[in-house]
């Protein structure tokens, strides 16, 4: 691992809109960072968090919550985020297999799943998030 890319796992997890897994009672906390009852969109497998970034930009009246597994893709999501000054989204660092257990009751009212994988290699059909096992 790069210097870099540990500095950015490293510093991930103390940053304002970044949640982790391990965290008890996660769904209350997010509820909580966001502060509303307005509508959530779960963007899955969110890398850097264009889509959320930019949705959220466009729908300040939704909240926008990205899923990612890679700690330092969430930080660039975070970041971007954070300069934007948006309120309105937050990054889960996670695998999505977990989400039933963050989430014990149906909150989510929109999942978005862009570009799970540009070119996937037969072999890794079954770990594309759109692979009708994980759908
Ligand atoms: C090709 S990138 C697409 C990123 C983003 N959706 C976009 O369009 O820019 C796929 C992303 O899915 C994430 N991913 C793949 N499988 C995952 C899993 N099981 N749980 C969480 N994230 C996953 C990867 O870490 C990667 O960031």
């Amino acid at each position: 691992m790069t210097r870099r890319k540990h500095l950015k796992q490293s510093e991930v997890r103390t940053l304002p809109n970044v949640f982790h897994s391990k965290q008890p009672g996660l769904d209350k906390l997010i509820r909580t960072y966001f502060n509303n009852n307005n509508p959530f969109t779960l963007e899955l497998g969110c890398g850097n968090g264009e889509y959320s970034n930019t949705l959220a930009q466009k729908h300040p009246d939704r909240n926008f919550l990205g899923i990612d597994r890679a700690g330092a893709r969430i930080w660039a999501a975070s970041k971007a985020s954070l300069n934007l000054n948006l309120h309105n989204t937050a990054f889960v660092i996670t695998y999505v297999e977990k989400l039933l257990e963050i989430f014990n009751q149906p909150v989510v009212d929109e999942i978005w799943i862009p570009y799970p994988n540009p070119l996937p290699h037969r072999r890794k059909m079954k770990k594309i998030l759109t692979n009708p096992a994980f759908l």
